[in-house]
This record gives structure tokens, sequence and C-alpha cells, in this order.
């Protein structure tokens, strides 16, 4: 599709759901899901992190699409089977499980349950034990230290996030003594938002090393070993893509060598990722209510801002407040660009969505698309700050558009079951009661 049909659909989209509104290019992701597998192809299964983008439509799309969802909540677990998942497809990662979670997690059949911590191991298997069953689960391993370069990593330091590796040998102990649980393979998240591909190498090869040293100290043959991948995308002007075909290169021996070792022969390695799939497909579009100058500034004020996406306004894990690409839809550029202020409608001076970005004279009324928000954006945003509508979803397939159903409001019912406090917590209790 080119960028004026591209284009045209998110103006169509803008005029028959309102603005702010996000759309999102099935199209897109099918390209960077063929891109993975043309690269990986059947040494590495997928497993979309739902955390990235829980629309319910683009779950039950993404099913067949990719080969599995790894999810954080039980809300993401009942989003993945009204989308027609197969929990047996499941991982569940997250270091704050609540009870009644990792059972309905556990009844419902997760295919795997990701250890984070010693209590959830104990409570997994009493929980497991007491439904007759056998839970496989992984266990979350934290490197001690991971190759420089890879950014925002997650090693080497105090963390909520898995067993500190220097633990791994006890914990592994136990986790086989108990018989309601299975231990099926090992997990690591090592970090997000890379996008030097031989940094991204180098950690993979550092991943698998883990991995071989804990399965042969325990024992272990592996059914499945997850690699939270850190593959990035470029949201900033100046950023290049990922060079994915050089990353597959640099890891085709050792994956290879792992594959002719008969301990992993019948692993199944897994790539854990969310923004690299979906982000780029996506667009915040937001219409401008208003322009002004203001001090020598010109300032756009936009229907859509920080209550829609956190991220794009910094506000999400950046070090340095950096602007997200976005542009003007519809219009040629008739004009020379020129720096302007993009703001959101919130009476708060972080609802910022650019600072200083160069776009050719903006008008009140015209459409801005800010790209890379198909990863972290309505649910990563605090929508009910100020009381503005909710944006509409949108998935563009085939050049259709179809409206999404909304995820916000679904997972917090008042008689939701997660709210059935556990009766192990009565000071929760007492105050649920
Ligand atoms: C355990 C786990 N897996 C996967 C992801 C997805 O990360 P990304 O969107 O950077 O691929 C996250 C993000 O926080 C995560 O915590």
């Amino acid at each position: 599709m080119t960028s004026q049909e591209e284009d045209d659909l998110l103006e169509k989209a803008a005029e028959r759901f309102g603005t702010p509104c996000f759309v999102y290019f099935t199209e897109r992701i099918e390209q960077r899901i063929a891109l993975l597998r043309e690269n990986f192809g059947e040494r590495l299964e997928l497993s979309y992190a739902v955390k990235a983008n829980p629309n319910p439509t683009l779950l039950a799309w993404l099913s067949g699409a990719v080969d599995r969802l790894d999810i954080s909540s039980a809300g993401e677990l009942r989003l993945a089977r009204e989308a027609g998942w197969n929990p047996a497809l499941l991982s569940f990662t997250g270091p704050g499980k609540r009870e009644v979670e990792i059972g309905e997690a556990i009844r419902a059949g997760v295919g795997h349950l990701v250890l984070e911590s010693l209590r959830e191991a104990r409570l997994a298997d009493r929980i497991a034990r007491r439904a007759a069953r056998v839970q496989p689960v992984l266990l979350r391993i934290s490197p001690e230290s991971l190759p420089k370069g890879f950014g925002d990593q997650m090693a080497g330091r105090p963390t909520p996030f898995g067993i500190d590796i220097e633990d791994a040998d006890e914990a592994i102990a136990e986790i086989q003594s108990l018989t309601g649980l299975h231990l099926a393979g090992f997990h690591i998240y090592a970090g997000t938002q890379c996008l030097k591909a031989e940094a991204i190498a180098e950690t993979y090869r550092h991943l698998l090393a883990i991995f071989g040293t804990l399965c042969s100290t325990h024992g272990v043959v592996p059914e499945v070993l997850v690699m939270g991948s850190g593959l990035g995308v470029p949201y900033h002007e100046g950023d290049t893509a990922l060079d994915l075909p050089s990353i597959a290169a640099s890891l085709r021996r050792e994956l290879a060598v792992l594959r002719e070792n008969p301990r992993f022969a019948r692993t199944q390695m897994v790539l854990e990722l969310g923004r690299y799939l979906v982000s780029e497909a996506g667009y915040l579009v937001t219409r401008v209510i208003s322009t002004k100058v203001s001090r020598g500034r010109r300032i756009a004020i936009c229907d859509g801002g920080m209550n829609n996406h956190l991220p794009a306004s910094g506000h999400f894990g950046m070090v340095v407040r950096r602007n997200y690409r976005m542009h003007r839809i519809g219009k040629a550029s008739d004009s020379p660009p020129e720096p302007l202020d993009v703001v959101g409608p919130l009476c708060t001076s972080i609802d910022r969505l650019a600072s200083g970005i160069e776009l050719p004279r903006i008008e009140e009324g015209d459409l801005l698309a800010v790209h890379n928000s198909g990863a972290y954006g309505l649910t990563a945003s605090p929508v009910h700050f100020i009381s503005h509508p909710l944006p509409e979803e949108v998935l563009v397939m085939a050049g259709t558009l179809l409206r999404a159903t909304r995820v916000l409001g679904r997972v917090s019912s008042p008689d939701d079951p997660v709210r059935v406090i556990d009766a192990a917590h009565p000071a929760a209790a007492n105050q649920n009661a």
C-alpha cells in the first residue's frame, strides 16, 4: 500500500469514527511476521506479548498469524480466550500474580505459567495438585549481566522480575521437587527497544549459553525456551530500522549447534515480542482543534494527547524526551516545514506530543498521524484524565476499515472474578466486604 493510499484510509477512518482514533494496518503486521519467519524460519516461534496492544479484534486477527501469546494478567487471559485463542498456546508472565489469577490460569489450561518467584511456584503447586493437574511452568531467570549495547536491559540490578541467576540452582531444585509442577523450560526477558543488530545477536548468544548451562546442570530437557526479544522500532527521526537479517545470520551457527545437542533436539525456541510486531502498523489520528503563536512558537492544539498516547508524550520509559515521527494527513506539502509544538487537550504542560517538530504549515481542522502507535497506545495511557471521550480503534484489513472492539472497560466489570478476594488475604477481604 502506498503512503497516499494509507493517508486516504486514515482520513476515512477519521471521518467515519471521529478523532482521536487509532488505526492499525494488518498488512503491515503481516509483513513483519513474514520478515521474522523468513529470517528465523522454523527455529523460532513467535509469541506476541498482549500488553503491547490487547485490542480484542487484533488478538482475534493474530490467532493463526503468530504461534503463541504471552499474557500478564487474568484480564489478558480472558481477552485472549474471548478472541478464540487456545489457552494451551498462552504463557503467563508478571511479577505480581495474585492467587486467584494463578488459579484461573491453571484451571483454564494455560500452556506455561512463567514463575517469577518461589512464592508463585509454591502457590501454583498447591493449586495444581488440588485440581489434580500437573502445570507446565517456565522459570524466569534474571541474568547477572548482559552484553553492553543492548540498551534498556534487565540484568544485574535488583529486580522484581524472575529469579536472580545467583539463586537459580536452589530454586530449580525446589521446583523440580514440586509434584504439581513440571519444569518445561526457562524464560528470559532481556530488555526492550534495541536497534543494534549486533548487540541483539550477542545478547541472544548469551541467553542461549545461560539456558545451556541451566539445563545441563539440572538435567532439564527443555520443551520450551523463551527469549524476550528486545527488538526495537524506529520511533524518532534519525533512528535506523533494525537489520533483522544480520541478527539471524549471526545466530545461525549457535542455533544449529543447539539443535545438534540431543538435550535440545526437541526444544521449541520462542521469541517473545510486542512492539516489533505491531508498533509501526498503527497510527494515532488526531485533529487540530486550534493553532496559536505563543512567544514566537507555533502551537497546534489537538483533540488527542497524552490521555490517548502516553508513550508519544515521553512519559513511558523514555529517558530523554524525543518526538515520535508524525505527518499531516492528506495534503500535499504546499509550504516549507516550520517548527511546531503539538499538544493535546489536557490542562497540563506535560500533555505534549511534539516539541519543535518540523512540519508544513498546520491549520485548524488538519489531521495529524502519530506514527508507531500500534504498541503501548491506548491501554498504556491515562484515558480518564480530564474525561475526554475514549478513542475508537480501527483495523484496516485488505483496504477495508473495521471498527474494532474496544478493550477499555472490558476487563474490570464489577462482577469481575478477579475482584473476589483471596481468603489468604483477610485484610484485602475486609476492604472489599
Ligand atoms: C515479559 C515481557 N515480554 C515481552 C514484552 C514486550 O516487550 P517489547 O514490546 O519491547 O517487545 C514485555 C514488555 O514489557 C515484557 O515485560
